[in-house]
């Protein structure tokens, strides 16, 4: 990041404490950062605190006749390699989305011709509100970027999306943005405008307050393509059950651990257009979870066990049925004839098999795409790949749809 400039918008709201940190992580790796503050981010954090940790002054006002002989709005929007808004307010991403430029920030915003990084941070219900999910995929759509929101506790005492992702986080999506690596091998936005929801991991059925059936998924391929179709320009809703794996860059990321927890949280995130069940959910739980720990016996205890409800074929059944119902086949044989099946049996518009043996776990997959249409098999390659590759034919898919 050495001598790269970052044009930083500080928007008014409680997060706006994080990005003193976020500017300290920056001037840490070289980079120079011009601050600009809204009115209201002045209520939040002082000039004298964000200039003090910058290598610039801080710019706030409009109207200031030194300024525009010194440097003009204009000038400074274009001065930057990238611009990156945060906290992005409900209110800056409306302005944003609606071109109004009534103060510097918005101006800037609208002025500049780089690339734009947002930082959405607002309480839940304005994030969930219609008029920012409009706001955000016109932005999506536009090509600005997003990192976060978390979702997490709230400043205001609420639980949901709208936190602002933390300083690292965003650092890492600034460094993927300057080095244009946001739109690998996706030509366009093949998935602007949309709304996603994927499955990623596996899930975990307790049998007493330590111990829990499981299985082997990592969560590389339903993160990756949560990943992938963010960059694709969606707004992307990831449910991920336990893996040791970050929160992917610009998607909202909900963290369950068994598959009625997946369940609900899918059914919370509906409508979408798209659901990719990517997760290994557990096909059963035990009947009972013991309240304490199971002792050791003479007698090896016997589990009874329940059957979990089928995530992939509930949501292609319900009334808010996305168009494009996406699930996935781990076969260890029969893998095209098992995947055909699996299509008719669950509902679902398109099956993505793969050899459960060898893909589990790795960083590559080979996978078989199955739809009413016919079936074609991909070369072996990352699973990042398969991941654009795969929102890349999705998005073609629902092209075709709409053209009928
Ligand atoms: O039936 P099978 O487990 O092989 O189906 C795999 C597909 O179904 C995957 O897409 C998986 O995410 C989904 N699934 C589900 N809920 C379950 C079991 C599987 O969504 N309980």
């Amino acid at each position: 990041m050495k001598g790269k400039r970052i044009l930083l918008v500080i928007g008014g709201g409680i997060a706006a404490y994080k990005v003193l940190e976020l500017i300290r992580r920056l001037r840490e790796q070289d980079a120079s950062v011009c601050p600009v503050m809204t009115k209201a981010a002045r209520e939040f954090v002082t000039l004298l605190s964000v200039a003090a940790l910058s290598d610039s002054r801080v710019f706030d006002n409009l109207f200031s006749l030194t300024d525009e002989t010194e440097i003009g709005h204009i000038e400074l929007s274009r001065a930057a390699d990238l611009v990156v808004v945060a906290p992005a307010t409900a209110d800056l991403l409306a302005k944003l989305a609606h071109g109004l430029a009534d103060d510097l920030a918005s101006t800037l915003l609208l002025a500049t011709d780089k690339k734009i990084l947002v930082a959405p941070a607002m309480n839940v219900r304005m994030w969930e509100n219609p008029a920012t999910r409009r706001n955000v995929a016109s932005l999506r759509h536009d090509g600005v970027l997003f990192v976060g929101p978390e979702v997490g506790d709230m400043a205001c005492g609420e639980y949901g999306a709208g936190r602002m992702s933390e300083p690292a986080a965003i650092l890492a999506a600034i460094e993927d943005a300057l080095r244009g690596d946001t739109r690998i091998a996706l030509p366009g936005q093949p998935l602007a405008g949309r709304r996603v929801i994927v499955t990623s991991g596996p899930t975990r059925e307790p049998i007493d307050p330590l111990r829990y059936l499981g299985n082997a998924s990592s969560g590389k391929q339903g993160h990756a393509i949560a990943a992938a179709a963010a960059r694709a320009g969606a707004e992307v809703v990831l449910v991920s059950g336990p893996v040791a794996l970050p929160d992917p860059a610009g998607v909202v990321t909900h963290h369950v651990t068994t598959a009625a927890e997946m369940l609900a949280a899918v059914e919370a995130a509906l409508p979408a257009d798209l659901f990719v069940a990517a997760a290994a959910v557990a096909d059963w739980r035990g009947a009972e979870v013991a309240p304490q720990k199971l002792k050791k016996g003479a007698q090896a205890p016997v589990l009874r066990l329940v059957k979990n409800p089928d995530i992939l074929a509930r949501v292609a059944q319900s009334p808010a049925r996305p168009r494009l119902v996406v699930g996935f086949a781990a076969e260890t044989e029969n893998l095209i004839d098992n995947a055909r099946a699996k299509l008719a049996a669950k509902g679902c518009d398109v099956i993505v098999a793969n050899d459960a043996g060898e893909a589990v776990g790795q960083d590559e997959n080979q996978v078989t795409i199955a739809t009413r249409g016919g079936t074609e098999t991909w070369p072996r390659m990352r699973k990042d790949h398969v991941a654009l590759k795969l929102v890349a034919y999705l998005g073609k898919l629902m092209e075709a749809d709409r053209a009928q």
